[in-house]
């Protein structure tokens, strides 16, 4: 299993609000991508249902208990176990992209966090990152960027476990 988070947070882990994202930064939408094209991405049913489209170049995975139905593209999970089960043996790099209660669930089977932190701080918010150990992991600054239009700053740190 080679699972990696990726996930924007604001100072307080806020991620987002009424399932929509709170902060929408062109360079972290492009470091998003850089980071997940041609890659595995698993997600929450609601986060699929806020995507605008398939995003291209990218295996689409969701986790739901309903019957919906999804593009035929997409691969389908009942349950957490039966996607851990799939890639237990893989060497693909799959990376879990929300929302929050796909961090909280597969967290701890993460090897690798992206995570987009945001120098501000959204009361508002209605969904969070999880806590988690940052002792667990080493931690390394990627980038730093400050958003033209609203003046915030952030950066991107990659947590890698400690093994
Ligand atoms: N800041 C960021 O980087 C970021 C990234 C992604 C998302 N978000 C935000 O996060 C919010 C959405 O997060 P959320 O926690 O409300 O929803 P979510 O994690 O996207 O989806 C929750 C749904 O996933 C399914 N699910 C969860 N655990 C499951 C399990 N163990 N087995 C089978 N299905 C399971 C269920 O679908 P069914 O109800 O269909 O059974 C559940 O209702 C939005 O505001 C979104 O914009 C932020």
């Amino acid at each position: 299993m080679n699972l990696s988070i990726i996930a924007a947070v604001g100072k307080n882990n806020e991620l987002g609000k009424n399932n929509d994202l709170i902060w929408h930064f062109k360079n972290d939408m492009k470091f998003f991508k850089e980071t997940t094209i041609g890659h595995h991405m698993i997600m929450g049913r609601k986060t699929f249902q806020s995507l605008p489209k398939l995003l291209e170049g990218r295996k689409h995975l969701v986790l739901t208990r309903s019957q919906l139905q999804f593009p035929e593209e997409v691969d389908v999970f009942k349950s957490v176990e039966e996607f851990l089960e799939t890639y237990k043996n893989s060497e693909e790099e799959v990376f879990d992209i929300g929302g929050a209660s796909i961090y909280k669930e597969l967290l701890d089977y993460a090897s690798k966090l992206y995570l987009t932190e945001i120098e501000a701080e959204f009361p508002d918010a209605d969904v969070y990152f999880p806590n988690f150990n940052k002792e667990d992991f080493d931690r390394e600054e990627l980038t730093h960027f400050q958003d033209e239009k609203t003046k915030i700053n952030y950066k991107h740190v990659l947590y890698k476990r400690r093994k």
